[in-house]
């Protein structure tokens, strides 16, 4: 390992690791930061860092993970670049247990944690007394929102612990001490101590898939990133995990009983890379697999470098969600490779990678689907809107301004990909796919491991899409899409031929009842289509029509089982109450589990004494930002408040 690792050590790192960097390292390192950082829409108002003075360039973590105390325990070693004459690093803190900190020699530095606030933690301000590399010894909080510690019994094999971690948006610093900001791209290592019999696997290259033998029982597990990455983008699981390749570069993850079910799933990876490498260029990160988690994981996906993690509520059996694996790894581009430099900008992640998820579904699954797709993130995007309080709503700018009281994991919402993606789609219709395509390549390859801001890429779409067009970027109204509420009027609105005869078919049953005129047959997404084109008063006697044709209160397809419950509720159902209870108690996806508790709080009468009994039943089983979620909307105080 110490042979190995110094691979991963960046070339200010190995100065460092000489001894107090001397003037030329200072200078080499303090010109490579970011130029972007010193903008107005470079600063991070969800950091304490302040990358301009003094920013950390690579991680490296020790760490043991005790399944007993739900801590993680260690160092985390990090080197550090600093503008000229900079006395102190500032770094960011959730929660933590420091112990100590040392320069690389052992010499103990000060330090100080600030006031902490409940969303962003604390600044935890270290003297740097010269050093350029520094020793933090500390453990992780129990109760830190980036890590879900399970039981055994919370798993699907039932026999061993699991934990995993969830980094973006700002929730890394509950368990690394280090500068918790998008736009401070860092390089890592891990070693990773736990007990045998369980498997870690990091966001980065593995050095031995089945570890070394360490001491108590357990075995240590190394990885390195030799990429500087957003700091969110470092992520961990723990657990009794089994891999089945795909092909040479490509797998799954997961407990053993899901690992065959996931690999069959997701057998179509292979044509997903060809198609994300031919309209955005090589992929850049080596390996490229799926993790998929437990069912209490928070998200459908998140993109954690070569190691994407899912949500088993993506696995129908028909690869008919599968475009969630289309979303992240179109991230590998737009959001790992070129990343919002702040949480403002969220849409340069979501709403690029939601354009291009829909171009990777488009070439591999043909026009029809990805119109179908697109059109039902229009309908997503109506939706929005009407959430975020109507198109005056400053929440539906694509650029935000997000202030130290707003959460951006809540604040940031489905606007940035909806409304981003049909802005992108916008630019391709006016300029033509030919040249749109070939400028998106190009610029991802121009701002390649670089933050960006909306200012950054109106910039480069002036300077190199629109070089000799003024007229047509003026026509499409840039800033208006950019730093405007609403949708603009010239907003492309893709419609399926395929949703003419089920908006059809589910007028003509919501008027009849006649289930001869319900839709058979067809696509995940024309059901869900049909779904939500039915009145919300519909009415039980039809529903039950429909439940007895079709048994979608006992559906497989989560999305199916979702848009079905959300109707059901609305129109209170009872037959359906078994089918959400299992819905919610089974899974915590928030997407799926956070609008099904609100629409149970919208039913007065009999909806919030339900909702508090099945929450009472689901939380423990829940991750903490979903608990964080649901709390708020039943008004959670406690289970005995339920009773
Ligand atoms: N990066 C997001 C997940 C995320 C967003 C985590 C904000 C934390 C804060 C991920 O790529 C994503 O967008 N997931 C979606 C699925 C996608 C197909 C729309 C999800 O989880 O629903
Ligand atoms: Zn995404």
């Amino acid at each position: 390992m110490a042979l190995r690792s110094i691979a991963f050590l960046t070339a200010a790192a190995m100065l460092a690791a000489c001894g107090p960097a001397n003037d030329s390292a200072t200078k080499a390192a303090t010109a490579a930061a970011p130029a972007i950082l010193a903008t107005p829409e470079g600063k991070d108002v969800n950091s304490y860092a302040n990358p301009l003075e003094a920013r950390v360039t690579h991680v490296a973590l020790d760490l043991a993970a005790d399944f007993d105390a739900h801590v993680l325990s260690g160092t985390a070693t990090l080197d550090i670049a600093t503008a000229r004459d900079a006395q102190k690093i500032v770094l960011d803190d959730n929660g933590l247990v420091i112990k100590g900190i040392t320069d690389a020699n052992g010499k103990a530095l000060a330090y100080q944690v600030g006031a902490r606030d409940p969303i962003h933690g604390a600044p935890l301000t270290i003297q740097l007394g010269g050093a350029r590399r520094i020793v933090i010894a500390y453990e992780s909080a129990p109760d830190a929102t980036a890590l879900q510690w399970m039981a055994p019994e919370q798993t699907l094999g039932k026999k061993k612990p699991y934990l995993f971690t969830q980094g973006e948006a700002i929730l890394n610093r509950t368990w690394i001490p280090t500068q918790d900001s998008p736009g401070i791209r860092q390089t890592w290592e891990a070693r990773i101590t736990v007990p045998d019999g369980l498997t870690a696997v990091m966001s980065g290259e593995s050095q031995s898939t089945l570890g070394e033998t360490a001491p108590g029982n357990r075995r240590t597990f190394s990885f390195g990133m030799d990429k500087p990455v957003a700091p969110y983008l470092i992520a961990m699981a723990i657990g009794d995990l089994r891999f089945k390749a795909i092909d040479d570069t490509m797998g799954v993850w997961s407990e053993p009983a899901m690992v065959d079910k996931a690999a069959a799933e997701f057998a179509d990876l292979g044509k997903f890379m060809e198609a994300a490498e031919e309209l955005y260029g090589p992929y850049r990160w080596g390996r490229y697999d799926v993790l998929v988690l437990p069912p209490s994981f928070p998200y459908g996906g998140m993109e954690n470098p070569t190691l994407t993690f899912a949500t088993p509520t993506i696995i129908a059996g028909d690869k008919s969600l599968v475009s969630v694996i289309a979303h992240e790894l179109a991230h590998s581009w737009s959001g790992n490779l070129v990343t919002n430099a702040t949480w403002d900008d969220f849409w340069l992640n979501e709403g690029f990678t939601t354009y291009a998820e829909n171009r990777i579904i488009e070439r591999v699954y043909g026009p029809e689907r990805a119109a179908m797709e697109a059109d039902l993130l229009w309908t997503d995007m109506e939706q929005a809107v009407d959430e975020a309080g109507g198109p005056t709503s400053k929440l539906t700018q694509l650029h935000l301004d997000l202030t130290p009281d707003m959460d951006p994991d809540t604040a940031t919402g489905q606007i940035a990909y909806d409304k981003g993606a049909t802005f992108l789609r916008t630019i391709e219709q006016a300029v033509g796919r030919e040249k749109w395509d070939a400028y998106l390549k190009a610029y991802f390859d121009r701002h390649a491991f670089q933050p960006q801001t909306s200012a950054g890429f109106l910039a480069d779409l002036r300077a190199n899409l629109f070089k000799n067009d003024a007229a047509t970027a003026q026509k499409i109204g840039l800033d208006q899409w950019v730093y405007q509420p609403g949708i603009p009027a010239n907003a492309v609105h893709v419609k399926s031929t395929a949703f003419v005869p089920i908006d059809k078919a589910a007028a003509t049953f919501a008027a009849t009842g006649d289930i001869a005129q319900a839709p058979r047959g067809v696509s995940t997404q024309e059901i869900l289509r049909f779904i939500n084109q039915l009145p919300r008063d519909i009415g039980n006697a039809k529903l039950a029509t429909l439940d007895a044709a079709f048994h979608w209160s006992t559906t497989g397809n989560s999305e199916i089982r979702f848009a079905w419950l959300e109707l059901a509720i609305a129109n209170h159902y009872p037959p359906a109450g078994a089918s959400a209870e299992d819905f919610l108690t089974s899974q915590g996806r928030r997407k799926f589990v956070a609008p099904l508790f609100a629409d149970l709080m919208d039913q007065p009468g009999w909806g919030p004494a339900v909702a508090r009994r099945l929450y009472a039943k689901a939380r423990p089983g829940y991750h903490p930002l979903t608990v964080g979620t649901i709390d708020k909307i039943v008004g959670w105080k406690g289970a005995d408040a339920t009773k």
